[in-house]
């Protein structure tokens, strides 16, 4: 089968498409021909072996954490699966193997894709649907009270916390570049702040941060006290807030397959869809993850073997 691997960490222009084996379920697996699987910004930092320090890769790896597609066959000790189901999935990073015709998932981490979901939506949704799950109800507990800002509003991530935020009635604000604001808003953001501007907003109960950067410390200005700052980015300062018991923290998002179950049946239910950019063929690999890593594309860009 053909899989787009890494070899070193030589950025995502030196991933080549290669002629593997295809790979063979253990006995908790389930193999899955890959029908799309979608790009993250992750995909291009590991290739450029960012974070080679913190978990090294297994090399050649095979790039990809988030697809959808139909099983192939299943492991001996796997129920939940049958071949022909029509499932989704995020593999964790350090596995990877979804840039592939066929790839092997460990069965926990496999969902049924909702009918209202097509496969591209589906493996769009793996990583950002996760991650802004995870962050807003898991980490930062909000309610239908909550005054949420997000940052990156109009991004992946951002936008689906937007979404999530804005369906349960929370008060959402956003940041956007300029490009991004009519798109922030339309996803629900109440207010839309451009990124370059002022941020003219306080007592903010909670902060998603998914831009990062160095505007992340004015973002502890407009959270009241004892609010919260949960970013994907970059870890804050945790010194900023003390002094006003503001929780400021890094969050780390892990595939987890009862989180994704709920947070996908959620989104099928309320029309929750993640915006998709462009499809390109796998072995414009490569390309696809270039595009993401520069910010180019207006939602998620995914690959079809
Ligand atoms: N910690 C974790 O577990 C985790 C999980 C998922 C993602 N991440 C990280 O989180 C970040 C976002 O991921 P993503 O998938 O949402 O990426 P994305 O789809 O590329 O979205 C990023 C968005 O942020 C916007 N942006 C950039 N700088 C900004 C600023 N200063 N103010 C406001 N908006 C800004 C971008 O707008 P423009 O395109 O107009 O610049 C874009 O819309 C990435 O760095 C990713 O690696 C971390």
């Amino acid at each position: 089968m053909k899989a787009l691997r890494l070899h070193g960490y030589h950025g995502e222009q030196h991933i080549s498409l290669d002629d593997v084996a295809a790979p063979t379920p253990g006995p908790d697996d389930v193999l899955v021909r890959v029908a799309a699987a979608a790009v993250n910004p992750l995909d291009a930092k590991l290739a450029r072996g960012y974070f080679r320090d913190v978990f090294p890769l297994k090399l050649p790896y095979v790039v990809g954490t988030d697809l959808a597609g139909t099983v192939e066959s299943v492991g001996a000790r796997v129920t939940a699966f049958r071949p022909g189901d029509r499932v989704m999935a995020r593999i964790e990073a350090t596995m990877g193997g979804a840039f592939a015709e066929c790839a092997v998932v460990p069965s926990w981490l496999v969902v049924p894709v909702p009918t209202q979901f097509g496969f591209e939506e589906a493996a769009a949704f793996g990583t950002i649907g996760g991650t802004a799950w995870q962050g807003l109800f898991e980490v930062a507990q909000i309610n239908a009270s909550t005054r949420l800002l997000v940052t990156g509003g109009a991004g992946g991530v951002g936008g689906m916390a937007v979404r999530l935020a804005a369906s349960i009635g929370a008060r959402v604000f956003a940041t956007a570049h300029a490009r991004g604001l009519e798109f922030a808003k339309r996803l629900g953001a109440e207010r839309v702040f451009d990124a370059e501007g002022k941020l003219d907003l306080d007592d903010v109960d909670v902060v998603f941060d998914t831009a990062g950067g160095e505007g992340q410390h004015r973002l502890f200005d407009v959270i009241r006290d004892a609010g919260m700052l949960a970013s994907i980015v970059q870890p804050p300062d945790g010194d900023m807030g003390r002094t006003r018991g503001i929780d400021a923290r890094f969050v780390f998002h892990e595939s987890n397959g009862s989180r994704f179950a709920v947070a996908t049946n959620y989104c099928a239910a309320h029309q929750i869809k993640p915006s998709i950019d462009c499809v390109m063929p796998l072995e414009a690999g490569p390309e696809a993850i270039a595009r993401v890593a520069s910010g180019k594309a207006r939602g998620k860009v995914v690959l079809q073997p």
